[in-house]
């Protein structure tokens, strides 16, 4: 019997910039606008998330305002930094004080580096959904190219030897940008995925499907996936996250018509047929994940695959 892992996950970067609305959304089926609801959240919101059963997630949401983040930084410093293994830091896009946000920012990798130093670094530009449509990615490359200058200014002026490799992000809470994010976040964070991966492409090849999605049981977010070298064709890119986000939004919507709780079980088979062009079905598959499964058309294939 294997031991619940557990991984204390960092959730930072200035109060508002979003952190607690994309927990809310992610781990308890928040949707979007529920989230003008909260309130700043108070020095650290520890929580436990469960996550494809015997995974532990220790979150760390770290409320931002700044009595608290120097709090982090002085007293707390050894109890906060200490067994990270993974650093989300959050900026907000339409921040007014940019170069504050670079010193808290820098502060944070000081003491990250110095109790924590195989941390991963999540860097989220993050309300993306505020900046116009065609300014996106250039206002995002170029965000990200000041946090990377800065980290460097930090690793050169510090002496720090090890490698600071961080892994940006934009998101949106009002897209699919925020399961894409976490869903890469969450698969570095599952042991045992090259098992779930190389069992998952032997189904695909046997039920001759195009992809095979997995998705944990209560975030939606694709854990896993296979793609045949048909399936490679989509040109529809961010298709993963889009699926997510509609099949949590299924969820939520019935669980509003029928008044169960929101994470209740909802559904356990959805089917689709796209006449001569594709055939889906997502069903419960394993205790915690749901499996979504792509095919050519033919109804036999179809029945077939579903046995
Ligand atoms: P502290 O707990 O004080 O550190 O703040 P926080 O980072 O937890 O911020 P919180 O999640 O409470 O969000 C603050 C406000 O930002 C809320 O009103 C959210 O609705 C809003 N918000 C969060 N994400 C987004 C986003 O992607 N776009 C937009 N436009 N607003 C967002
Ligand atoms: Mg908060």
């Amino acid at each position: 019997v294997k031991k619940p892992k557990k991984k204390k996950v960092l959730l930072m970067g200035k109060s508002g910039s979003g952190k607690s609305s994309m927990r809310s959304i992610i781990f308890s089926n928040y949707i979007a606008r529920d989230t003008r609801r909260l309130g700043a959240t108070i020095d650290i919101d520890l929580s436990h998330v469960k996550f494809l059963g015997n995974l532990t997630l220790n979150l760390w949401d770290c409320g931002g305002q700044e009595a608290f983040m120097e709090n982090y930084l002085s007293q707390q410093r050894v109890h906060v930094f200490s067994n990270v293994g993974v650093l989300i830091y959050v900026f907000d896009i339409e921040s007014r004080d940019v170069d504050r946000d670079m010193a808290t920012y820098v502060s944070i990798l000081s003491a990250l580096t110095q109790f924590s130093p195989t941390a991963k670094i999540y860097v989220l530009i993050h309300k993306m959904d505020l900046i116009m449509v065609q300014a996106r990615e250039a206002v995002f490359t170029e965000r990200v190219r000041l946090v990377r200058q800065k980290t460097t200014e930090f690793i050169q002026g510090s002496g720090y030897t090890g490698e600071l490799d961080l892994i940006p992000f934009a998101t949106s809470i009002w897209d699919q940008s925020l399961y894409k994010a976490w869903a890469s976040i969450i698969h570095d964070l599952v042991p045992n995925l090259s098992v779930i991966e190389s069992q998952l492409e032997s189904l695909g090849i046997l039920i001759e499907a195009e992809e095979l999605l997995l998705f944990e049981r209560t975030s939606f977010l694709v854990v896993s996936s296979w793609t045949s070298n048909e399936g490679h064709n989509n040109p529809t890119e961010d298709r993963q996250e889009r699926i997510s986000n509609i099949l949590k939004h299924f969820k939520q919507s019935i669980s509003r018509f029928t008044g169960t709780p929101r994470n209740a079980e909802q559904f356990s088979l959805m089917e689709h047929k796209a006449g001569t062009r594709f055939s889906m079905f997502a069903c419960k598959f394993t205790t915690n994940t749901y499996l979504m499964v792509i095919l050519p058309p033919g109804e036999a294939r179809f029945n077939s695959a579903k046995l």
